[in-house]
């Protein structure tokens, strides 16, 4: 019908979707334009918010290539990915939680048998991960592949660089008989998300600041057990209560251990210089189980 108000053409653009074939979509679309409609009328929207907002996602689009995702760093500094993380992660209390996927991770990492150095020339201090992958009950998960990226010491993935000509702080180990896995790596540090785009003038125009507090990724995958994407951030990091994504869960917390210089590593070396030990236990979630 014709000559809807502000208040009418909610009702009239719903019943537009009525031949929608998946309901799914219908659902999605209703309630979709249902809180738009709301939005607008709660705010007043004016035209010209309007269009600065069509600009922002227009710049957030343009900014967007292969190795940056503007949207999903928007989705991550509004709190709808881990929202989203939230609810489709439902699982027994004991189980590791899982937190954001970020868009650093690369597929095709290289291989390392246990014990290595993933680092690869990534410069950091030296840090040596001692972790178990274990089910529900405590047993070994054998044979999980364990998927690890992080940032280097100038807050940096190796994707972000120009010359990124080899994969470094990166790799894919499997764990041994027991569900162990030890690698050797760098100490993470805190570092800030992109600010030089669409999301880093929300950030500034909102008071906020960009960092994330100093983390490794994990992503681990075995049969029967469902995937864990997940971090284990560094204790004492400044930005652990205000992690500009929203990610840090606090059973993810662990301490990084100092070990002065001079010291024997778990590699069984004499270390010329300081580093740090990690351990830290997953806890997968059967793939059948829900809380
Ligand atoms: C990350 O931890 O790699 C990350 C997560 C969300 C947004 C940006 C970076
Ligand atoms: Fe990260």
């Amino acid at each position: 019908m014709w000559n809807q108000d502000e208040n009418t053409i909610t009702a009239e653009v719903l019943s537009r979707l009525q031949n929608t074939a998946n309901p799914r979509l219908k659902q999605i679309m209703t309630s979709l334009i249902r809180h738009l409609h709301e939005f607008a009328r709660e705010v007043e929207l004016t035209e010209a918010e309007w269009l600065q907002g069509i600009k922002f996602l227009t710049d957030a689009g343009h900014i967007t290539d292969d190795r940056r995702q503007e949207f999903v760093l928007l989705s991550d500094t509004l709190g709808l990915s881990m929202l989203l993380i939230a609810q489709n992660n439902r699982k027994p209390q004991r189980c590791t939680e899982a937190t954001v996927f970020g868009p650093f991770h690369v597929e095709g990492a290289p291989e390392y048998a246990l014990g290595e150095d993933i680092a690869n020339g990534a410069k950091g201090e030296p840090c040596y991960v001692n972790a178990r992958v274990m089910g529900l009950e405590g047993e070994p998960v054998a044979g999980a592949r364990v998927d690890v990226w992080q940032a280097d010491e100038a807050g940096f993935y190796d994707s972000q660089y120009a010359d990124n000509e080899q994969m470094r702080a990166r790799g894919t180990l499997h764990t041994d008989q027991n569900g162990r896995l030890q690698f050797r790596t760098i100490l993470p540090v805190a570092y800030p998300v992109p600010s030089d785009g669409p999301v880093g003038r929300m950030l500034s125009a909102t008071g906020r600041h960009p960092w994330r507090p100093a983390h490794i990724h994990f992503m681990i995958e075995a049969p029967d057990y469902e995937k864990l994407v997940t971090h284990v951030f560094r204790d004492a990091d400044q930005y652990l209560r205000s992690d500009t994504v929203f990610g840090v869960r606090s059973s993810l917390i662990a301490h990084y251990q100092q070990h002065p210089a001079g010291g024997t590593t778990p590699a069984g070396e004499r270390s010329d210089e300081r580093f740090y030990t990690l351990d830290f236990d997953f806890v997968l979630n059967p793939s059948s189980k829900v809380p």
